[in-house]
């Protein structure tokens, strides 16, 4: 009998020890200390016994029924202390952390550089702190012509450069075509010069910092139409098969002749609507590099020529169907709601 007393106590014991939660505690409390429990059974025996065994039995007894008691107490306190160390399933999938993306912008550039790539264009990144020279001289602004101010540039309040004039935020990628053209020395060029710019201007579709994809070929032979075939491709690559070009006649220091470049409306596709002037979107500038400019970077302007054009990275993401973007400013906030939606 003893020994079993003593099985029945180990037994109990492991399980108080393997329990999990409070009920299955109650359930081993009910077998073992219950009116019909295991342990009452022992005492219901133990008038079966000789008087001398039944002290020394009796004693035992207790002592089992109090060790069984005390290991189910400090299990519940136990459990109730570790409730949140219960038992753990390994074999669950683990938490999922929301994994961020490539902000609209940063993806736009991407695209713009694959297209561009995919023809043998060089994606380079020049200065965006410039010096005059870079961004207006050397592209055939004379000195001292307005346009440093129509450009609304930025300048910045340092001594000026004894040969390139003035620091300045660049308020154009074409500083990048003078970069370019005293880095590369020998044409052929083919340049997609992608970089932050600035201007002193805001509004629903001007920020202060803003972006410019600005390309550049130069090479022996090159003309009009090496620079159309060139939008038509880009227009097509990013906005579809249907998509126009044309260019027509404008103005720029730096190139000669120049142009302005439009795309066929990419949201009514030319029929004409609110966002487009009978059909198309002016979309950036272009031109021939006006000789000037070549030999500002000794390149030979008899043996080479070249074509350039640029526009704003925002300008081809308003251009997107689909996206509606009415506000540019609400792309560069930290708004993770608004951001998240692209
Ligand atoms: N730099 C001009 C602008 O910012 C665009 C341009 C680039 C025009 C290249 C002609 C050639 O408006």
């Amino acid at each position: 009998m003893k020994e079993e007393l003593n099985n029945l106590k180990n037994n109990a014991l492991a399980q108080i020890i393997e329990a999990r939660d409070a009920n299955s505690l109650e359930e081993l409390r009910i077998s073992y200390l219950g009116r019909n429990g295991s342990v009452n059974k022992f005492f219901k025996e133990l008038g079966k016994l000789d008087p001398e065994e039944r002290k020394d039995f009796g004693i035992l007894l207790n002592d089992t029924k109090k060790t069984i008691e005390e290991a189910l107490d400090s299990k519940t306190e136990n459990l109730k202390k570790t409730k949140s160390k219960e038992w753990f399933d390994y074999t669950m999938p683990g938490t999922k952390y929301i994994l961020g993306h490539i902000h609209l912008i940063s993806k736009t550039i991407q695209e713009i550089t694959d297209v561009f790539q995919k023809i043998g264009f060089n994606r380079v990144r020049y200065p965006e702190v410039e010096w005059d020279w870079h961004a207006f001289s050397a592209l055939n602004f004379p000195e001292n012509h307005p346009a440093r101010d129509e450009w609304e540039t930025f300048f910045v309040d340092e001594k000026p450069h004894p040969k390139y004039g003035s620091m300045l935020l660049t308020p154009h990628t074409s500083s990048g075509q003078i970069r370019e053209m005293q880095r590369a020395q020998t044409p052929p060029i083919r340049m997609i010069n992608i970089a932050k710019t600035y201007r002193r201007q805001i509004d629903v579709s001007h920020y202060p910092m803003f972006h410019q994809f600005e390309g550049l070929v130069v090479d022996r032979d090159i003309n009009i139409t090496h620079l159309k075939g060139t939008l038509d491709y880009f227009a097509k690559a990013v906005f579809g098969e249907g998509i126009k070009t044309r260019i027509r006649p404008y103005h720029f220091q730096f190139t000669e002749p120049s142009f302005e470049v439009d795309f066929s409306c990419t949201l009514c596709r030319g029929v004409g609507c609110k966002l487009c002037k009978a059909g198309w979107l002016e979309v950036g500038g272009a031109g021939m590099v006006h000789p000037n400019v070549l030999k500002a970077c000794n390149i030979d302007h008899l043996k080479y020529s070249g074509f350039a054009f640029g526009w704003g990275v925002e300008r081809i993401l308003m251009m997107k169907p689909g996206l509606n973007i009415p506000d540019l400013r609400q792309l560069y906030s930290t708004d993770i709601r608004y951001l998240k939606q692209f």
